[in-house]
């Protein structure tokens, strides 16, 4: 029979289906812990920096969160981002990617590196090691603070398979920063990063509104906040106490080696020096200025990190991503180019080594998911990544690294 223009478009109706129900049923047991149900959940880093937040007292999430001064230098390098636009292109069969690339001559599976980052044991009670065993899994690489707070021996015992660079100050005192050195190389370490962006420190406003000390100090308002996290308080307290472990036994109180950690007249003649007490890779981190760029290539190093320390220092200073592809034009491919500050997540990433990075260094969006859930936050902080990175290659048509920096991405007025 022949239905009239118009008329409504109907579904056949049948008898409800148990089999059918059961089949949309989810029935997996909820997680009894409803963060870590939550990290499972999370999408996104945002998401892992919201858990983060509720779990670690203020002073510590501020700590990581904030940046120097007015905090205008770490937004520039947050929108930087934002205002990268790929290229992107059809037909490339997308079906089989390739995140990996070489690293002195040894295969990384993805572009990230773990930026060195001070007190991780602050953030979670396991520290260093429950970062670096991520490194290790998913065969990445892993950056060591001089402020750590697990030693270069320790965290080589702990994740031996885990790749390791140390991150070097220049401290005022040669043979403290020698003695730092030996650590680095007799516990396996393969490169030293050099940070130059730390003269003086920044003046990071949340942590001294915050009284933030290391460790924190027990006052009467200290109460309040074990009340508000308690599971946070009883980790710190039930393991052993915080330190710069790299210098473990000195007699010096944290504050004290704070102090003698940056040398204020740290210059050129300093690189020299160390390279002639480091016969392995050197990667200079924190630079912002082409000529330095240029300079650091004829000195030889092996590598920098084109890196605003996460807006901690400088604030307005330039903004990496901004400079990125002068400095990659002035070096040439004679050295490695790195970038880091406000990569939050695989897209960010994409536009790094479409603008010419070889890879790039991550601190917050680690340490959101360290304080989220310890090592479990931070494998969710790589799959996220992971799986943004490869949707922006699939989506604008790049299979590997190489053909990103080949397609490349222009970077909008903001
Ligand atoms: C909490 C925290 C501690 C840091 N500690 C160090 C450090 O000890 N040495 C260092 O060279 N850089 C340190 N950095 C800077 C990072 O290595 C990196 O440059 C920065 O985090 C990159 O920006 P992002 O956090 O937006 O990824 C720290 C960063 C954060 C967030």
């Amino acid at each position: 029979m022949q239905k009239d223009k118009g008329e409504l478009q109907v579904s056949k109706r049948q008898l409800p289906s148990i089999k059918y129900f059961f089949s949309l049923v989810d029935f997996s047991l909820p997680a009894w812990n409803r963060p870590r149900r939550a990290v499972e959940r999370a999408v996104t880093v945002a998401d892992l920096a919201r858990i983060a937040k509720k779990k670690v007292p203020r002073v510590v999430f501020d700590y990581v969160q904030g940046s120097a001064g007015r905090e205008i230098g770490y937004e520039r390098s947050l929108a930087s981002f934002k205002n990268v636009e790929v290229k992107a292109r059809g037909f490339q069969d997308v079906s089989d990617l390739d995140t990996s690339l070489e690293i002195f001559g040894r295969e990384v599976s993805l572009p990230i590196i773990f930026a060195p980052t001070g007190y991780t044991r602050f953030m979670y009670h396991v520290g260093e090691p429950a970062v670096a065993a991520v490194a290790e899994r998913n065969n990445l690489i892993y950056g060591l603070s001089t402020m750590g707070t697990t030693s270069p021996e320790e965290l080589a015992a702990a994740v031996p398979g885990a790749r390791r660079w140390f991150q070097l100050y220049v401290m005022q005192n040669r043979e403290d920063s020698l003695s730092v050195i030996k650590q680095a190389k007799e516990n396996g370490f393969e490169a030293l990063i050099l940070t130059i962006d730390t003269p003086v420190t920044g003046l990071r406003n949340r942590d001294t509104k915050n009284g933030l000390t290391i460790p924190p100090r027990i006052r009467p308002s200290t109460i309040l906040a074990i009340a508000m996290k308690p599971r946070w308080w009883l980790n710190l307290l039930t393991t052993k106490p915080l330190e710069f472990a790299a210098f473990r036994g000195w007699d010096k109180s944290l504050q004290e080696l704070a102090v003698a950690i940056f040398d204020p007249a740290m210059a050129w003649k300093d690189l020299a020096w160390l390279q002639s007490v480091w016969d392995g890779p050197i990667i200079v981190k924190g630079v912002q200025n082409v000529n330095d760029a240029k300079k650091l290539s004829k000195m030889g190093v092996a590598g920098l990190v084109v890196s605003n320390h996460g807006g901690r220092q400088l604030d307005q200073g330039p903004v990496p991503l901004e400079i990125l592809e002068d400095v990659v034009e002035a070096v040439d491919g004679k050295i490695d180019v790195y970038i880091d500050g406000g990569i939050l997540s695989g897209q960010d990433v994409y536009a790094a080594i479409a603008l010419g990075a070889k890879a790039v260094l991550v601190g917050r969006a680690y340490l959101y998911g360290v304080m989220a859930d310890g090592q479990r936050g931070v494998e969710k902080t790589v799959s996220i990544m992971r799986k943004e990175l490869l949707n922006t290659m699939a989506l604008a048509g790049a299979r590997n690294l190489t053909e990103i920096r080949e397609l490349g991405a222009k970077l909008r007025k903001g």
